[in-house]
């Protein structure tokens, strides 16, 4: 495995690779990485011949300036990670290469952009737009592969690809990897306390619950029932819980409205803003 840091040297190795027909698959990352990028990894060194896997923290799609500076960064240990699960390049650029000059371009995939963490984080999408689709350029990936953990995001990414192009490139969504008791794996898990970990097992928990209970109550009593459980949680502020169609990400009011349904959840875990979602339907 090499640990790449301009755009010149990564595009040069991968120039090469491509001329011998090589396909490659690439994994975007913020780093602090856990056993959830790991499962992404290991899934595009099994369906490509070369894998990149992204570094980078990046500073245009943190809209709390706070979050950014407390976000982890672990590059040494990514590494041994990625060495082991076998990638072939880490992607570990400065801010200056990524951003020489401000990025002032402009995504907008309205509603799909507009609702959940498009209401609460406003920008955040814009620049997870700014920073993937100049990953997609400079790789010109085969395969690129995000966690279905964010899935607004993967939602977003599938559209900008459909609209934009980038070469036939194929996105490839993942399931959500958990820990045994449920807790979905996140870097930001890494700043829970203990006792905060356990507060933030009653997520997931509330999650799981309210599947059986969605099979018997309708969608109103169903957001009820997350809303209520997570309000008297210790230790937990919800942010939003939203039932929406996977591939519109619009309300539900009723189970019949669709196929695939979907509940999202952030909520506050002290000071950390964790998200998950569950599939009702589909
Ligand atoms: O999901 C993430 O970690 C980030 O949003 C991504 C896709 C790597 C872009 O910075």
């Amino acid at each position: 495995m090499k640990l790449v840091q301009t755009i010149k040297e990564l595009q040069s190795e991968l120039d090469a690779l491509r001329s011998e027909g090589k396909t490659i698959g690439l994994v975007p990352t913020m780093g602090a990485l856990h056993a959830g990028h790991a499962s992404l990894v290991k899934r595009a060194v099994a369906e490509n011949d070369v894998v990149v896997v992204s570094d980078f923290v990046n500073p245009t799609q943190f809209n709390d300036k706070n979050d950014l500076a407390k976000y982890p960064r672990t590059l040494d240990a990514d590494c041994e990670l990625l060495e082991k699960v076998g990638a072939t390049f880490v992607f570990a650029p400065s801010v200056e290469e990524i951003y020489p000059e401000p990025d002032t371009r402009q995504f907008s995939y309205a509603p799909l952009d507009t609702v959940m963490e498009g209401r609460f984080r406003p920008g955040h999408f814009n620049g997870v737009c700014q920073i993937v689709s100049k990953l997609f350029m400079i790789v010109n990936p085969t395969r690129a592969y995000f966690g279905e953990k964010d899935f607004q995001q993967l939602a977003i990414i599938r559209e900008m690809v459909k609209q934009i192009g980038f070469n036939g490139l194929e996105i490839v969504g993942c399931p959500i990897v958990r820990e045994e008791d449920g807790l979905a794996l996140s870097s930001r898990n890494a700043r829970l306390s203990a006792v905060e970990r356990e507060h933030a097992l009653n997520i997931s928990q509330t999650l799981f619950k309210s599947c059986t209970f969605a099979k018997s109550h309708p969608v109103a009593e169903t957001q009820k029932f997350v809303e209520d459980a997570i309000a008297v949680a210790p230790g937990l502020r919800l942010e939003y819980f939203e039932i929406v169609d996977g591939t519109t990400l619009q309300k539900i009011a009723d189970w019949e409205d669709t196929d695939y349904a979907i509940g999202c959840i952030t909520v506050f875990c002290g000071e950390v803003r964790l998200i998950d979602n569950i599939k009702y339907k589909g």
